[in-house]
């Protein structure tokens, strides 16, 4: 297939046409067959420096970009807010163009406020990646959740996807459902009317306030974790209560087709929004997701450096 893309950031789903996020599956997926061969791509990131900009706490997102950095044969500087002169008061323009000064490639940024990512392409020539900001987006996060769906389900197209949990303050939830929707999804949103408000409708999901119905003919069940740091007011009464309404255990998964998958961004809180052994069930792909972030995030960096570089887009594997 031929690849298409015209990006030098990745800051939201919204950016990407249907053919750019089929180039990223089709570019990550030549780099999972070459890995699994156990080759490494002649990169065009070798050499390159990527900074890690994490703001805010992460665990998988943050590890699997430096993962892909370093498959890329990239250098990869990881700084955290405590690390940084953004403490002394430093801007985040100045913060962003010293490092480019420092001759950093590319900036991977996770920020505790929606638009910092977006703010930052602006102030800088090189490439930005979203690694998650505020409420707004985690476009990578949708992406392997995307290319871990049509791994699991054959494709995207026709398929019916219930996300369920804190919808109201979820980044993932946002990208999720506009990848998902572009893609050809018949997508469901499920959880407490206070976290699932009715007006995301407007955006061509459906709204479901009873459990059985979002899961019944579900061919995946995404969960999503309650987001207390962003939550200024309480939306339900007690984890207790929202777990005994919403949380998903072994009797409802009883529920879902004998076929359906789910699915988790982690981090996961076991016994909240999810059974412990069910987290651990054949039906999870959890796991599997964390590892296809590593190669989805090679493909995001090797286009998004590739096409600001004017170099081909197509890997030499
Ligand atoms: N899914 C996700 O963004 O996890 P982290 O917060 O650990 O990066």
């Amino acid at each position: 297939m031929a690849l298409t893309w015209k990006q030098k950031d990745l800051i939201e789903i919204g950016a990407l046409s249907c053919d750019e996020m089929n180039t990223i599956f089709s570019v990550a997926r030549q780099f999972k067959a070459s890995a699994q061969h156990g080759s490494l791509p002649k990169s065009l990131l070798a050499g390159r420096t990527l900074v890690n900009l994490f703001l805010e706490p992460s665990t998988r997102t943050r590890l699997a970009f430096e993962v892909a950095a370093k498959k890329l044969q990239a250098e990869v500087i990881t700084i955290s807010g405590a690390s940084s002169s953004l403490t002394k008061g430093e801007s985040l323009r100045d913060t962003a163009q010293n490092m480019a000064a420092l001759q950093a490639d590319m900036i991977i940024m996770r920020h505790s406020a929606s638009g910092a990512p977006n703010y930052l392409s602006q102030v800088v020539d090189i490439p930005i990646i979203n690694g998650g900001d505020g409420a707004h987006a985690h476009p990578t996060q949708a992406l392997l959740d995307a290319f871990t769906l049509i791994e699991q389900l054959g494709n995207i197209q026709g398929k019916k996807i219930t996300i369920l949990g804190d919808i109201l303050y979820s980044r993932v939830a946002r990208s999720n459902m506009e990848c998902l929707l572009k893609l050809g999804a018949e997508v469901t949103i499920a959880g407490p009317s206070t976290l699932v408000p009715q007006g995301f409708a407007a955006l061509g999901v459906r709204v479901c306030y009873d459990l059985r119905a979002a899961l019944q003919d579900a061919d995946a069940v995404m969960l999503l974790r309650i987001q207390h740091e962003r939550q200024a007011a309480t939306h339900f009464p007690s984890i207790g209560e929202y777990t005994s309404m919403f949380g998903l255990n072994q009797e409802r998964a009883q529920w879902l087709k004998p076929d359906a998958i789910i699915m988790h961004p982690g981090p996961i809180n076991r016994g909240v929004e999810i059974d412990s052994e069910l987290a651990d069930s054949n039906r999870s792909v959890i796991l599997q997701q964390v590892t296809n972030g590593i190669m989805v995030r090679m493909a995001c960096i090797h286009l998004c450096y590739a096409y600001h570089n004017g170099l081909p887009l197509q890997p030499e594997l």
